[in-house]
C-alpha cells in the first residue's frame, strides 16, 4: 500500500492536480510530466533529424513489447491501433460468420462493441444482446444465449455506465465450453491493476492509452493469443499488417504471421512516445499499489455515498476504479462540481466518479461534501449495505 508521502510524490508528477480535483480518468486520465516530456521527446527527434523513420519504428517496436509485458503476453501476440474499435474492426473482419454466426454481448457494453459487430450481420452476423438486471449483468444472462452457433463473446471488463465489474472468468468459461471465442474490453480499467491474459484465458484483450493508462488519445493495442494469430485473415488491413511493409509489394497481399496482422498504417507516432512514459510510470509506482490504492478510496466514497442516502449505481463491494452514483439530473451536478474545481463525467442519469493512484482521501472528502450541499440533485432514500 502507498504512503501518503508517496502519493504526495506522485501527485507533484500531475500539474492539473494542483489546481483541480481529478475524478475523470474514465474519459482521460491526467497529464504527467512523463508524458509531456515523451511528446516533447518526440518533437524532438523530429526538430533534429527531419524524417528518423528508423528511430521511430524502432520506439513503436519498443511500446508492443512494454504492453505486452505490461498484460503479460509476447510481443508477437499484440497489434499496434490508433483506437480500440480499429482491433475490435480487425478482428471483426477476419471472421466468416459461417459454421457459427451468433456474437453474444452484454448491454453494459460500450457502444463501439455493438455497432461494430452489428455492422458485421451484413456478412452473416447474427448478434444477441445480454439484457442486465437493474445495474447488474450476471452470468445466467449469457447462459440463457451462449450456445454451440456462438462465434465470439465481446465482454466489457468494468462498464463505463455504472462501474460494474463483469464476472469474465465466468463468461469465458462459458464461452469456451461452447466453443466459441472470447474478447475482453478493458479500456476502462486497464491501467489500475496488474493484467495477466493467460490466466484471464481470453482470445482477444482490446485496450487503449488514454484513460487509466495515462496517455494521449490516438494509441489502442490489441492482444491476440498466439494460436489464432494465423488462423485469422483480417479483410481491414493494410501495409503495415504484411510480413514485411518495406517490400513495397503493391500486388501480394502477405499477412505477418504475427498479432501485426491487425494493424493496417503508419503507426501513430507521437502518440507512442507518449503513453510509453505512461505506462512506465505506473510500471514504477506498481500496478499492485495502484490497485490497493484505488480500491480503498472507492470503498470510502461508496461509504460516505452510503451515509448521505445516495443510491449507487456501482455495486457496494466494487474495488473500483469507476463509482457511479444514481442522479436526478447528473449533468448538472456534473457542472456544480465543477464550479468547486472536481472535474468529473456523467452518463445518462449516473454521475461518474472514477478513482486512479493520484486521488487522495481528501479528494473524496471533497467530493461528498459538494453532494452533501446538492442531494436534490441525487437519487437518495433507504441505501442498503
Ligand atoms: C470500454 C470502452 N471501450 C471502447 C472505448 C472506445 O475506444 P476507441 O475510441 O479507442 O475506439 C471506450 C471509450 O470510452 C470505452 O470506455
Amino acid at each position: 500500500m502507498l504512503s501518503s508521502s508517496q502519493v504526495l510524490s506522485i501527485r507533484a508528477r500531475f500539474p492539473v492536480l494542483r489546481k483541480k480535483i481529478y475524478l475523470n480518468s474514465c474519459s482521460q486520465g491526467a497529464l504527467s510530466d512523463a508524458v509531456e516530456n515523451g511528446m516533447r521527446e518526440y518533437l524532438a527527434s523530429w526538430h533534429e533529424h527531419g524524417s528518423p523513420w528508423d528511430v521511430w519504428v524502432e520506439r513503436y517496436e519498443a511500446a508492443r513489447t512494454q504492453f505486452a509485458s505490461l498484460i503479460g503476453a509476447a510481443a508477437d501476440e499484440v497489434a499496434v491501433v490508433p483506437y480500440a474499435s480499429a482491433g475490435i474492426n480487425s478482428v471483426a473482419s477476419a471472421l466468416t460468420y459461417r459454421e457459427r454466426k451468433k456474437v453474444v454481448l452484454g448491454e453494459f457494453e460500450f457502444p463501439t462493441m455493438g455497432h461494430i459487430w452489428l455492422a458485421q450481420q451484413r456478412r452473416g452476423a447474427q448478434v444477441e444482446f445480454a439484457n442486465a438486471e437493474g445495474n447488474s449483468l450476471s452470468i445466467h444472462a449469457y447462459e440463457r444465449l451462449i450456445d454451440k452457433n456462438t462465434l465470439i463473446v465481446p465482454v466489457t471488463g468494468v462498464c463505463f455506465m455504472n462501474g460494474f465489474r463483469s464476472p469474465v472468468a465466468d463468461i469465458a468459461g462459458l464461452a469456451h465450453a461452447n466453443g466459441a471465442l472470447v474478447m475482453l474490453d478493458d479500456y476502462q480499467d486497464c491501467g489500475t491493476r496488474p493484467v495477466d491474459v493467460r490466466a484471464s484465458q481470453v482470445d482477444f484483450y482490446v485496450t487503449g492509452t488514454l484513460k487509466y493508462l495515462l496517455g494521449p488519445p490516438g494509441l489502442a493495442f490489441l492482444y491476440v493469443r498466439q494460436q489464432l494469430i494465423e488462423s485469422l485473415e483480417p479483410t481491414i488491413t493494410g501495409w503495415f499488417a504484411q510480413a514485411n511493409p518495406f517490400a513495397f509489394d503493391v500486388k501480394h497481399l502477405d499477412p505477418s504471421p504475427t498479432a501485426r496482422r491487425f494493424e493496417a498504417g503508419s503507426p501513430p507516432v507521437p502518440n507512442v512516445y507518449a503513453a510509453m512514459r505512461g505506462i512506465e510510470l505506473l510500471q514504477e509506482i506498481g500496478l499492485d499499489n495502484v490497485a490497493a490504492h484505488i480500491a480503498d478510496l472507492g470503498q470510502t466514497l461508496l461509504r460516505g455515498a452510503r451515509r448521505l442516502g445516495v443510491k449507487a449505481k456501482t455495486p457496494a463491494n466494487s474495488v473500483g476504479p469507476l463509482i457511479v452514483l444514481q442522479s436526478k439530473d447528473a449533468a448538472a451536478l456534473v457542472a456544480k462540481l465543477a464550479a468547486e474545481g472536481i472535474v468529473c463525467s456523467s452518463r445518462h442519469d449516473g454521475l461518474r466518479l472514477s478513482l486512479h493512484v493520484y486521488n487522495t482521501l481528501e479528494d473524496v472528502v471533497a467530493v461528498l461534501q459538494v453532494l452533501e450541499r446538492n442531494l436534490d440533485l441525487l437519487d437518495t432514500g433507504p441505501v442498503a449495505g
